[in-house]
């Protein structure tokens, strides 16, 4: 029975869901949504304080920073509540608004971004935390996308937990935001015992991988600016999802009683497109599931936001059948 006396302290690390059935192929999803912050972004936000408490950068009356779409923001915020600092999340108009309250909930300040810079959104963003730091020597920005504390929290725990479940790993399917998930566990299956084909998958418009600048509406995945703590070198291979097939899959999903995140979709996405196209039936595939979806209730799964943004069309194409009742 784990009982704990800090939110940071419960994490699900080894919670699969097995999609064979929905991607014709074997494959396993790794849930990270099962913890108080919702996401797989509670192991960044924990690595990343620790190391600058450890580290002397934080004080007493220290305000922690950052520039988040949604998630490391909420685990920031639970956090700094349950050690006593301070928190400013700046993020954009993209941001759900469930996830703005549940920051505000846990005491964090908001301030949301609407104008998207020649660096897009995530450069308005970057611009607006520079110019606070500047201006009060209170504020510690750990910045996500530099600190290698980010990519650290996953060769150290989520990596781990994957290979002691699944020793004969052949293919892992990773979503790219920062790439600090991506690159830990990238490094980490470097180092390990048998070759483990590491393939990214991006949403379309998102300049990670040199892909050409474009509309994108579901935060948690791609870039506007290439992340600096990618190294390609890690990467086998990269797969590019449109966002009207992530919001196909996740409703795929829902329709089978499994309710996940934007991220979630494009990644099962991106596996199921692979897996179809290079999948041997025996290889063992991990995929993985950052969040969940109760936080996208107003957008993935409103059908006006959806129609409005991708067409009146996007649920009736591609749409598998639902599978039949279990005998
Ligand atoms: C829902 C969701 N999916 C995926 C990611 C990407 O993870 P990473 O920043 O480790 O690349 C994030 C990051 O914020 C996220 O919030």
């Amino acid at each position: 029975m784990p009982v704990i006396s800090a939110p940071q302290d419960f994490n699900e690390d080894d919670l699969y869901v097995d999609l064979e059935s929905f991607a014709g192929h074997p494959l396993f999803l790794k849930c990270e949504g099962f913890n108080f912050a919702g996401s797989i972004k509670l192991k960044a936000a924990s690595e990343m304080v620790e190391a600058a408490e450890r580290d002397g950068l934080l004080r007493p009356d220290s305000i922690l920073i950052e520039s988040s779409s949604g998630n490391l923001g909420v685990a920031l915020s639970m956090i700094a509540a349950s050690r006593g600092y301070r928190f400013l999340c700046v993020t954009d108009s993209r941001c759900n608004l469930s996830t703005r309250l549940l920051m505000e909930a846990l005491g964090a300040e908001v301030h949301v971004v609407t104008e998207a810079g020649d660096g897009g959104f995530l450069g308005a963003r970057i611009d607006h935390v520079r110019e606070l730091c500047a201006s009060d020597g209170r504020y510690v920005w750990l910045n996500q996308y530099m600190n290698p504390h980010n990519g650290m929290a996953h060769y150290r725990r989520t990596a781990p937990a994957i290979a002691r479940q699944f020793p004969d790993l052949d293919v892992l399917f990773v979503g790219a935001g920062t790439t600090g998930t991506l690159m830990g566990c990238a490094r980490y299956f470097r180092e390990w015992h048998r070759p483990v084909r590491i393939v990214a998958v991006d949403s379309v418009g998102s300049v990670t991988f040199g892909d050409t600048p474009g509309r994108r509406m579901i935060p948690g995945l791609g870039t506007s600016v290439r992340p600096p703590l990618l190294d390609t070198s890690y990467v086998d291979e990269v797969v590019h999802v449109p966002e009207a097939d992530t919001i196909r899959v996740c409703h795929r999903l829902a329709r089978r009683g499994f309710l996940f995140g934007g991220s979630t979709g494009t990644v099962v996405s991106g596996a199921t497109d692979w897996l179809a196209a290079h999948g041997d039936r025996d290889l063992t595939a991990v995929a993985i599931a950052p969040d969940l979806g109760e936080r996208y209730l107003e957008t993935i799964y409103q059908s006006n936001w959806v129609h409005d943004l991708y067409g009146e069309h996007v649920l009736a194409q591609r749409t598998a059948a639902a599978p039949s009742p279990a005998a």
